[in-house]
C-alpha cells in the first residue's frame, strides 16, 4: 500500500509556493508559504511544517466502462514540464453522503451533477490525482485530497470547472473544503 500513500505537508519548504488559500466550507487550514508533496516512503521536508495531510490512491468507485474509456483516452499524467500551476483541494463530505448507498451516490455524482461529463471537458489540460483518506488507520480531517496540475493559461478554465461543480447537487454534501493554489518556482 505504501506506494499509494501520499503526504502533503504545508510549511516553509517544498517546490510549490502557495499563491492563495480560500476556505469554502467548514474549518480552514493554517496559512503556510509552501507545500511539499511526497510518497509516504520518501523523507519528510527539512523545514518547519504547520500541517500534514495523507491520502491513498485507490480503485474507482463510480466510473462506468464507457466513461473510463473516455478518461483513459484523454487524461494526462502529473509532472508535465509546462504544468507549473497546481491546486490542492481537501474535501470532506457530510454524514448524510456517507449514509447513502453506492448507487444513490453514483446517481448524485453523475446523473444529477454530471461530475464526470463536466470533468472530461477539461481534459487533457487539467491533470489530476484523487486521494482517499477515510480508510486510513490514523483519523484524517478530510475524506479526499484532490490534486490538480495545469499550465498557467488553463487557470481560468480550471476556475470555471470548479464553479460548475460547486453549483451541482453533489456539492451540497461537501461540508469542509479548502482551495489552495500553488505555483512551482
Ligand atoms: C471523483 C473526474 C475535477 C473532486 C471523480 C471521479 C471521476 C472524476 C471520474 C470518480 C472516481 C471514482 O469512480 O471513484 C474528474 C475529472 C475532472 C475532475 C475528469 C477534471 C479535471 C474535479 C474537481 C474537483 C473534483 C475540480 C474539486 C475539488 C472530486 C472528488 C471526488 C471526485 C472529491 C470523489 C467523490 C467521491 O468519491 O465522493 N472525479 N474530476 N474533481 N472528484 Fe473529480
Amino acid at each position: 500500500m505504501s506506494n499509494r500513500l501520499f503526504v502533503f505537508t504545508g510549511g516553509t519548504s517544498g517546490p510549490w509556493r502557495v499563491i492563495s488559500a480560500r476556505t469554502l466550507a467548514g474549518e480552514g487550514l493554517q496559512e503556510v508559504g509552501r507545500l511539499h508533496v511526497r510518497g509516504a516512503d520518501e523523507s519528510p521536508p527539512a523545514g518547519a511544517s504547520q500541517w500534514s495531510l495523507q491520502g491513498i490512491t485507490s480503485n474507482e468507485r463510480y466510473v462506468e466502462r464507457a466513461e473510463k474509456e473516455q478518461l483513459v483516452a484523454r487524461q494526462e499524467g502529473l509532472a508535465r514540464p509546462e504544468a507549473s500551476c497546481a491546486a490542492l483541494i481537501p474535501i470532506r463530505k457530510s454524514a448524510a453522503w456517507w449514509a447513502l448507498t453506492q448507487d444513490e451516490r453514483r446517481h448524485i455524482l453523475e446523473e444529477q451533477s454530471h461530475h464526470i461529463r463536466i470533468g472530461l471537458e477539461y481534459l487533457p489540460a487539467i491533470a489530476r490525482r484523487l486521494h482517499h483518506c477515510r480508510d486510513l488507520t490514523q483519523p484524517e480531517p478530510f475524506d479526499f485530497l484532490t490534486w490538480f496540475e495545469f499550465a498557467p493559461e488553463h487557470g481560468n478554465a480550471f476556475d470555471l470547472l470548479l464553479e460548475r461543480l460547486r453549483a451541482s447537487p453533489e456539492w451540497q454534501y461537501v461540508d469542509r473544503e479548502v482551495d489552495i493554489r500553488l505555483t512551482r518556482d
